[in-house]
């Protein structure tokens, strides 16, 4: 008999940091939907605390505005026992013309443990995880990246329609200036999805192409046959110029609403990050239907994700 004993094949996390969805294998993926999918039962329970990141510093530093980013991920570490301090970005220090570089050096001389970052500018978490010994997370950088978006629409897909490969996504609305476009194009197909995207041509990158997905300008071809259809608000804090003609023109051609979602299959789930602009990208009374849209159940789900990123992230701290 062998005296060899089989050795099971443990997964671990590859990097110190979050800053994007490209660096995540299928594994990677599938082992932090998994470990999210353990909390979302607890967080329903009364007693929701878990003691995994007792004595840990979770710092959420917002550069711009945030509902449920920035409120999940503060849930999210106060409920696996971290400490969590919100940095007021508009009463700080960065008012007075303090860089990123200097505000990321003056936290880490606090010696946080996480650090979650919004910004602007693309690139901007990358450079401050250059110069910190904590992990950083993105919490969404410009056009360019919003991995735990990503991850919670991902969670809220597998779970509604039981998988993820083979599926049928469209993406529709401002997909030039989105940054969880991005991360969702690059994840789901990671995961086997067949992703198309939806846009004016205005709207629509130049590379699009290039990022795995099939490209649309007729909505109703766009949603045809598709199990699960995404909408996005306009960007206009990142626009410079005009993009289309009217509010009210784009939704006539690019708003979602029950004629248009009829082109898609009959069991069609509605996703969209929010902030959710009605009569924009969707038509309100479709945005509050429970037998189509899974809006809030993404909000549930960005709770869990939060949770299990940072306890992934946390086995690659210092102990
Ligand atoms: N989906 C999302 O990022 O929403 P917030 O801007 O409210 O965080």
């Amino acid at each position: 008999m062998s005296t060899k004993t089989a050795t099971k094949k443990t997964w671990t996390y590859p990097h110190r940091h979050l800053l994007g969805v490209e660096s995540l294998s299928k594994d990677d993926i599938t082992h932090i939907l998994d470990l999210a999918e353990g909390y979302i039962e607890k967080n329903r329970q009364i007693d929701k605390k878990h003691v995994i990141l007792k004595g840990r510093t979770l710092i959420n530093l917002f550069y711009e505005n945030s509902t449920r980013t920035r409120m999940s991920f503060e849930l999210a570490g106060k409920r696996l026992g971290a400490d969590v301090i919100n940095m007021s970005v508009a009463t700080s220090s960065v008012k007075k013309g303090e860089t990123l570089i200097d505000t990321a050096m003056t936290i880490n001389a606090m010696h946080p443990d996480f650090i979650v970052v919004r910004h602007p500018e693309s690139g901007a978490p990358y450079l401050l995880s250059q110069k910190v010994n904590c992990s950083v997370i993105n919490a969404g950088d410009g056009s360019h990246e919003h991995p735990t978006q990503a991850l919670l629409d991902a969670l809220t897909i597998r779970r509604k329609k039981g998988r993820i490969e083979g599926l049928v996504v469209a993406i529709c609305g401002d997909i030039l200036h989105s940054r969880v476009a991005r991360s969702d194009i690059m994840l789901l197909n990671t995961m086997g999805a067949k992703l198309r995207i939806i846009a004016p041509p205005t709207l629509t990158p130049a590379d699009a192409h290039l990022l795995g997905a099939e490209v649309f300008h007729d909505i109703r071809k766009g949603l045809k046959d598709c199990d699960v259809v995404m909408t996005l608000r306009l960007q206009t804090e990142r626009m410079l110029g005009t993009f289309i003609p009217s509010i009210r023109e784009y939704f006539h051609f690019y708003g979602l609403d029950y004629e248009k979602l009829s082109y898609a299959k009959k069991d069609a789930i509605i996703l969209d990050p929010g902030p959710v602009l009605r009569g924009v990208q969707i038509d309100s009374d479709l945005a509050d239907d429970i037998q189509r849209s899974v809006i809030l159940d993404q909000v549930e789900m960005g709770v869990a994700i939060r949770q299990a990123v940072l306890e992934i992230l946390s086995h690659t701290l210092q102990q």
